[in-house]
């Protein structure tokens, strides 16, 4: 018994030292000032050790809260994290309604949190169909979260990629009729400050943990030059060391977005 506590505590502590130069090494190099995460693998982290489904949501939540805070210290300005897309709602009620009330207690829970370690909470996707309690908290935890400045998370619910766009040329469309807008006045810069990441920077990196390697309708806009980190680790396993193992993966990247190498030729 006493072994195990001690094999654990030298365990956790090298963790700690490794996590620690990892990231003053980490900080020397290039911070993707977005990421973008897909929280995949929650059920099977579940399911491998017996447990329902939902106890990988929540163990979940314990990831998302350790990647926030790492995100911050390495100087990351904004994370956007898929909590539940438009086509969730097909999962079993059961499944829907446990995470509706854990999206509702994590905003009534963390509130203080968020506020100490200066985190702007801004929820994205559709509302309407959320229930009027989770609707709350969320317009709750946006308000009063507003004036923070160290980061911000977007907390992507009921969102879909292609939703969002379909409600920006829903909207482009009727400013046109309206003649409000030019056909010719259509741009990238046009559609970006109608997504609800207006004014943020796009994401540079994207993060899917639990082995699938698809965007699932995530960001479908945003992420056109994202470089795409692919891990098996299932969410819940997802450590501040892995996820600084993903930004040293980006830091390796060349990203020549469609031009050529300097010096190439
Ligand atoms: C995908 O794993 C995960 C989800 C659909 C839900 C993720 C939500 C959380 C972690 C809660 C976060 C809450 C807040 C408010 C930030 P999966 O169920 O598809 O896993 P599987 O592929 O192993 O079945």
């Amino acid at each position: 018994m006493l072994k195990k506590l001690i094999d654990k505590l030298v365990t956790n502590q090298e963790v700690a030292t490794t996590s620690k130069r990892n990231l003053e090494e980490i900080k020397q190099g290039p911070i993707p000032e977005h990421v973008a995460i897909i929280m995949d693998g929650n059920g099977r982290w579940a399911k491998q050790r017996g447990l329902p489904r939902t106890a990988g949501h929540q163990a979940g939540v314990d990831s998302l809260k350790k990647i926030v805070e790492c995100a911050a210290k390495i100087g990351i300005g904004y994370i956007t994290a898929y909590t539940f897309s438009t086509e969730n709602w097909k999962r079993p009620q059961s499944e829907v309604d446990f995470l509706m009330k854990l999206f509702q207690q994590v905003f009534e829970k963390e509130l203080d949190r968020f506020n100490q370690q200066g985190v702007k909470v801004k929820i994205i996707g559709y509302k309407d169909r959320l229930p009027d309690s989770v609707k709350q908290v969320a317009e709750q935890v946006m308000k009063k979260t507003e004036n923070n400045q160290k980061i911000i998370i977007n907390i992507a619910l009921d969102y879909g990629g292609r939703a969002e766009i379909i409600e920006v040329i829903k909207n482009i469309a009727s400013r046109v009729k309206d003649e409000q807008l030019k056909i010719e006045e259509i741009d990238e810069a046009e559609i970006a400050a109608q997504l609800y990441t207006a004014d943020q920077p796009d994401p540079e990196l994207l993060i899917r943990p639990g082995g699938e390697e698809r965007l699932s309708n995530f960001l479908l806009w945003q992420i056109a030059y994202a470089e795409l980190y692919f891990t098996q680790t299932y969410w819940p396993d997802f450590t501040a060391e892995t996820f600084l193992q993903a930004i040293a993966d980006f830091q390796n990247r060349e990203r020549r977005f469609g031009g050529l190498k300097e010096g190439r030729c």
